[in-house]
């Protein structure tokens, strides 16, 4: 069976924003997330507290923060280590995001760490944030599937740093497939040994990169499984800066205009949420890589 309704959690503006070249104003990124969330978006992420050096695209998450931070959505943001989490606890941040890698190539060039020094410096994060108020942490597992310097990752691999994200407090997982080479078959294989696991369903996300083309038969495939969360990024923007071969993420029309089809709730007005893809095309100067953005846009 499939599920009555799905959580979209909306990664454009930070997964997408990341990746581009340009800087693009604050300004113009708070009117993009205040646009995301008209369209019925209810989990947006606005941005990260890393290092502005690894990340310049995000440098200016002080400045954006606030700007947001009104909305009557759920805004969940990345924080690498305690330095982060301060920023965002500092300005009222509800909801955070460590990142974990599957693969020690990933966790090295994304976090000069590996992946176990990765985990230690999360879980001061995830702990902190527990304690402040019951703030919401999101661990999100990247090379899930695929890495482009390991080849093909074995399940075992992803099974084990789950488990220890969720030890350590992580109340949902995002699976990633970072540089998008899964295919349906692999997602159904690894979410059937999380469940043989012990790894409940509903704390289950996934994550995939429109590389291959395959992102939408992944949902489906996760969709199949019980996972009732998934991540997109408005428009098809995306890719990660330390993860070559990465391109844009799932489009979230195309996501949308999916669930619609298979009558499954999302709660996002698709006219509104192709507009606002093209009006931040326009901003970035090149069309909007999403067929059903294409589609959809002339008519
Ligand atoms: P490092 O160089 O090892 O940092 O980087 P460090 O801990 O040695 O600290 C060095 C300096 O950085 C210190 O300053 C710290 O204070 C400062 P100094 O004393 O030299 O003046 N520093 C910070 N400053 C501001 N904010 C911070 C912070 N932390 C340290 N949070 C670090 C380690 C983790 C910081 C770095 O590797 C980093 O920022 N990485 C972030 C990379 C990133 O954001 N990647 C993209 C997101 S992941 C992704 O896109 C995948 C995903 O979409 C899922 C998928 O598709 O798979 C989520
Ligand atoms: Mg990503």
């Amino acid at each position: 069976g499939l599920p009555a309704r799905v959580r979209i959690h909306e990664v454009g503006a930070r997964d997408g924003l990341q990746n581009e070249k340009a800087t693009v104003p604050a300004e113009v990124k708070a009117e993009f997330i205040r646009r995301l969330a008209a369209t019925g978006l209810t989990t947006i992420e606005a941005t990260s507290f890393v290092h502005p050096k690894w990340v310049p695209q995000l440098a200016d998450a002080e400045q954006l923060f606030p700007a947001v931070a009104d909305l009557p959505v759920d805004l969940p943001v990345l924080v690498p280590n305690e330095r982060g989490l301060d920023r965002a606890l500092a300005l009222g941040a509800r909801r955070v995001a460590v990142f974990a890698s599957a693969t020690e190539s990933f966790a090295k060039a994304n976090l000069n760490r590996t992946v176990d020094e990765a985990l230690a410096m999360f879980e001061p994060v995830v702990a902190r944030a527990k304690d402040a108020d019951g703030v919401h942490v999101r661990g999100y597992l990247s090379m899930c599937f695929g890495d482009p310097w390991e080849g093909a990752v074995p399940v075992e691999q992803v099974v084990k740093v789950c488990r220890a994200l969720l030890d350590m407090g992580c109340d949902e997982l995002s699976l990633g497939d970072t540089i998008g080479v899964a295919t349906p078959g692999h997602v159904s294989a690894l979410l059937a040994a999380l469940a043989q696991a012990g790894v409940p369903v509903s704390a289950l996300g996934v994550h995939f990169h429109d590389t291959y083309g395959q992102a939408l038969s992944n949902t489906y495939a996760a969709l199949r499984h019980g996972v009732t969360t998934v991540d997109a990024s408005a428009g098809g923007l995306g890719g990660c800066p330390y993860a070559k071969s990465a391109t844009g993420n799932l489009a979230t029309e195309d996501l949308v205009w999916m669930l619609r089809g298979l009558g499954i709730d999302t709660g996002v007005d698709l006219g509104s949420l192709v507009a606002t893809s093209v009006w931040m095309a326009a901003h970035l100067g090149r069309p909007s890589p999403s067929r059903t953005v294409r589609a959809l846009a002339g008519s």
